[in-house]
């Protein structure tokens, strides 16, 4: 497959066409932003664990029975996936008190959750991706009562796929944010699955291992990209 023009770059990744409508290549930046872009940065190396370690989870997300976008990794930064619509809801899936659930409900982090939360952002940037109820999603027509049912259905298997994979490798899976797309009409697991878009502490020490490290000033924010990426290659 040949790669042609760039399509969009967004602010971790790039996306190009292909010779195939069928298909395009998203190339991992090492740019980190936090707070709807007002904090930039670079995290070194940070596209390489992102590409490859989203790519590893996609496929055993496969294996538990969600369709996803991955199709081949060409490089260490690059993967052909499959061209999808996105739909415009940042799906976010809890199993700790963290981040803005702390914040907006005054809490600590830390609290654990009989059960997984689930909600919607609407991804929307120019509006800074504002918390949405189910019934303002399909007001909007963002997507249908059946998309968000499917959604619903392939998160709660996102997380418990990705809870059991984490802690085998002494990971605590606080806290996740995933996209679908649209693809013939079907439903499908998009975007990327990585230390940019899932809280992740270590099981003995609560350490942070993921971009809170970044957006919070933690420090060793490379080291723990690259250490987070040695477990999930074991
Ligand atoms: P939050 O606590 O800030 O709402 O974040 C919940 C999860 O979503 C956390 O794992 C980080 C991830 N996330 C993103 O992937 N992109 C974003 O823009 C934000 C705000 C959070």
């Amino acid at each position: 497959m040949e790669k042609r023009e760039q399509m969009y770059e967004g602010k971790a990744k790039k996306v190009f066409k292909t010779d195939d409508p069928r298909y395009v290549i998203v190339d991992y930046k090492d740019d980190a932003t936090a707070f709807n872009g007002e904090k930039k940065g670079q995290i070194a190396g940070k596209g390489v664990v992102n590409n490859t370690m989203s790519n590893i989870i996609f496929q055993l997300l496969e294996k538990k029975g969600v369709p996803t976008h991955f199709v081949e990794q060409i490089s260490e930064r690059e993967t052909i996936v499959k061209a999808v619509k996105i739909l415009p809801l940042e799906v976010i899936v809890r199993n700790v008190s963290a981040g803005s659930f702390a914040k907006r409900y005054g809490v600590e982090e830390g609290i654990v959750f009989d059960e997984p939360t689930f909600e919607f952002s609407y991804k929307n940037d120019d509006l800074g991706d504002p918390l949405m109820v189910e019934s303002h999603a399909l007001a909007l027509k963002l997507a249908t009562k059946e998309q968000i049912e499917t959604v619903r259905k392939y998160a709660m298997i996102v997380n418990d796929t990705l809870k059991e994979f984490f802690l085998e490798r002494d990971l605590k899976l606080i806290d996740f944010k995933i996209e679908f797309g649209l693809c013939d009409g079907e439903v499908i697991l998009a975007d990327e699955i990585s230390p940019d878009t899932c809280r992740l502490w270590d099981v003995h020490t609560n350490e942070k291992m993921d971009k809170d490290r970044f957006r919070r000033d933690l420090g060793n924010v490379e080291e723990t990209y690259q250490a987070v990426f040695e477990r999930v290659k074991k």
